[in-house]
């Protein structure tokens, strides 16, 4: 605690009954009476008050008080008067910035208490100052924690992002070993599920769906029949008409076989759900759960109609491929309550207002082409060199430099053709 008190007055009597009075006190007092020395002392020590003398020969006591707070300005100030003049008083407090007057002569007493309660005004502001400053620290610091923060938070997100894009590569890796299984089990499956997928896309996005929806409708298109790899090859292929009751319902069972598969891998079980429904029909009364209405996921309606539009479109049953129309008839007429009108709405659309939709696309090798096919998309070799942009009619030339390259940097995608006629 700062118990320093100065006191400057040029008339030593009065230094001296200050002396008197505090002779005894605890308080550390210094005594001037030339304001110059008492300067010296404000550059020595910090002073928890300074009082001086406001008549003072050669100085006023307010100039002085004022001139403390170039030194000191923590200290109280106090003004020592034997003048009851407002315009000092108001001088005082405004120049000066004196917190407290004494009045000569004073009352020992009221002296000893009202010097007593600058010292405690002084350590109050004292303690204001700390906490206000180590407020500011604390701000600071906190402001710095928040930056650092704010930086590993963004540093975090880069990380996830980054594995977030290495876990949806694996999964579109997986669905893609997974599809392919499927097209390679069977011949008649060949294709089937990319077209499907193609489709479902094209009526997922034409529908409105979420970008997250489409994706799955895409994805679960890719990957619906994957439970037909644990039937024979024959029987996935053989007509629908010709099956036997037995091996309809062997046939029936590839859609929980499938959903089994799905649900063995982590972040696919919503896919292995929209699977399971696949094959539900719009009015009830279809396999696994019979589901009508809004109860089928919206991505099940979709997938069964985009599948059953390839089945009979490209011939998956019994090599028998039917024209647009027929198979519009067949689903709006002969089937009408299997699928949801909404859906075969946009489905007719789709082919009507864009015969070059991706789900009347076949894809073939280099092998098949030729001349008079239009090529969907563009043709680009392993090495990413372009051969043929899309849209193109391929000649018999194009035909002679895609073969050309096939020794040194092949096409090794399949590639997207218009089917005749669509
Ligand atoms: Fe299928």
């Amino acid at each position: 605690m700062n118990k320093n008190i100065l006191i400057l007055d040029d008339d030593e009597n009065v230094l001296h009954s200050f002396a008197r009075l505090f002779r005894k006190s605890k308080l550390k007092f210094e005594y001037s009476d030339d304001p110059l020395v008492a300067k010296e002392f404000l550059h020595q020590k910090t002073f928890a008050v300074v009082i001086a003398d406001y008549n003072m020969a050669g100085m006023n006591g307010i100039r002085f008080l004022n001139e403390v707070e170039l030194y000191s300005p923590s200290s109280i100030r106090v003004l020592l008067t034997g003048h009851t003049d407002s315009s000092i008083a108001i001088d005082a407090i405004n120049k000066g910035q004196v917190y407290r007057f004494i009045s000569k002569p004073w009352i020992a007493d009221e002296l000893s208490t009202t010097i007593d309660q600058c010292v405690q005004e002084f350590e109050l502001r004292q303690k204001v100052t700390e906490l206000h400053d180590l407020s500011v620290l604390q701000n600071n610091e906190l402001r710095d924690l928040n930056k650092n923060l704010d930086i590993k938070v963004k540093e975090r997100s880069r990380e996830l992002h980054k594995a977030n894009d290495g876990l949806k590569e694996s999964l579109l890796g997986m669905i893609g070993v997974i599809s392919e299984l499927t097209e390679n089990h069977c011949h008649a499956l060949s294709h089937h599920p990319r077209r499907v997928a193609n489709l479902a896309k094209s009526i997922a996005e034409k529908y409105g769906l979420s970008s997250l929806q489409i994706w799955k409708a895409e994805m679960t298109a890719l990957v619906h029949d994957v439970g037909k790899v644990t039937l024979p090859p024959n029987l996935v292929k053989k007509p629908r008409h010709l099956l036997k009751d037995s091996e309809e319902e062997s046939l029936q069972g590839h859609i929980l076989a499938g959903e089994h598969t799905m649900r063995m891998i982590p972040y696919l079980k919503d896919i292995a759900v929209l699977m399971r429904h696949q094959e539900e029909n719009y009015s009830g009364g279809g396999f696994p759960d019979g589901l009508k209405y809004e109860e089928i996921p919206i991505v099940s309606r979709i997938l069964k109609i985009s599948n059953a539009y390839d089945e009979w479109r490209n011939g998956v049953w019994g090599a028998v491929q039917f024209s647009h129309e027929n198979v519009m008839d067949i689903l709006t007429k002969i089937t009408p309550d299997v699928y949801d009108p909404d859906l075969l709405g946009i489905l007719g659309d789709i082919f009507k207002n864009d015969s070059k939709v991706e789900g009347d696309l076949i894809e073939i090798r280099v092998q098949g082409l030729s001349p008079g096919m239009i090529c969907a998309k563009d043709i680009h070799t392993l090495k990413g060199i372009l051969l043929l942009p899309g849209d193109t009619c391929i000649q018999a030339e194009h035909i002679k430099r895609i073969q050309a390259y096939q020794k040194t940097d092949p096409v090794i995608e399949a590639i997207s053709i218009y089917r005749e006629g669509a």
